[in-house]
């Protein structure tokens, strides 16, 4: 059986049968969990997921990582494993005193840790769904942080209000429609990280060239291309990490 625990919740691999004689209640007694489902997909661009519920009803739970608290529920907003260390690496980048700005914040997935793991001076978290900007705002509680000031709406509107140090664009499928617009944001200096799904081949040249075209004048230093996972057959989720002068 293929499957991942976020919280006190276990979410099956799609893949799996769940057989009519199987004993659900043994292997959530075994899990230590309260529910078991499936996630069949997640659509549109709020990330929304389109869950079946297996065993049990409560779909809110809190799932710790990297010493952080990320209350969230699963039937309302996604939550992606495969992007752990990249949650991670991310915080641990960021300076002292630095000013950031997350533009597809969701429920914190790099705002909370950010929060928790660096001495940022203040991080601007950008959220359109108002379930995810619910949870957000909840983590922000939870973990105790008081630099992280959310903000409910399209990030097309609101990054230009703002200037930053470090920029991060955690999503995907059409983030280069917004490259103009952070870039136009980030301080002399500053870093961008640039989210992109991309077919193998082009992993080295797409992601840089469509920062540098954002960025017309300015001098554009490429730092670090991250894997972050295989998103489809052929197709990798990566981060573009560069400086923009
Ligand atoms: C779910 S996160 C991506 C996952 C995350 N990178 C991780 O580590 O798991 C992307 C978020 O961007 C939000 N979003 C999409 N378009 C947006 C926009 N134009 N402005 C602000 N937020 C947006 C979605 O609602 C979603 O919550």
């Amino acid at each position: 059986m293929k499957w991942k625990k976020i919280g006190d919740i276990l979410i099956l691999d799609n893949k799996f049968d769940v057989q009519s004689n199987m004993n659900l209640d043994e292997i959530a007694n075994k899990h230590n969990v309260k529910t078991i489902m499936k996630v069949d997909h997640i659509y549109g661009t709020k990330r929304e997921p389109v869950i079946k519920l297996l065993y049990g009803t409560e779909t809110e739970t809190i799932n710790k990582e990297n010493n952080c608290l990320f209350k969230l529920d699963l039937k309302k907003v996604m939550w992606s494993k495969g992007n752990n260390n990249e949650r991670i690496r991310i915080a641990r980048l960021v300076e002292d005193n630095e000013t950031i700005i997350d533009m597809f914040a969701g429920i914190g997935y790099f705002s909370i840790p950010i929060g928790v793991h660096s001495n940022a001076k203040q991080i601007y978290s950008m959220e359109i769904n108002p379930n995810s900007f619910y949870y957000l705002n909840e983590n922000i509680k939870l973990n105790k942080i008081k630099n992280i000031t959310p903000l409910l709406g399209d990030c097309k509107g609101l990054t230009p209000n703002y200037k930053a140090d470090r920029i991060i664009m955690g999503y995907v499928k059409t983030t280069h429609h917004y490259l103009k617009i952070a870039v136009d944001s980030l301080n002399k200096g500053g870093i961008i990280h640039y989210h992109e799904t991309v077919p193998e081949k082009l992993m080295d040249v797409r992601p840089i060239n469509r920062i540098r075209e954002a960025s017309e004048n300015r001098d554009v230093e490429f730092l670090k291309l991250n894997t972050v996972k295989k998103y489809s057959p052929g197709v990798f989720h990566v981060v573009c990490d560069a400086r923009i002068n």
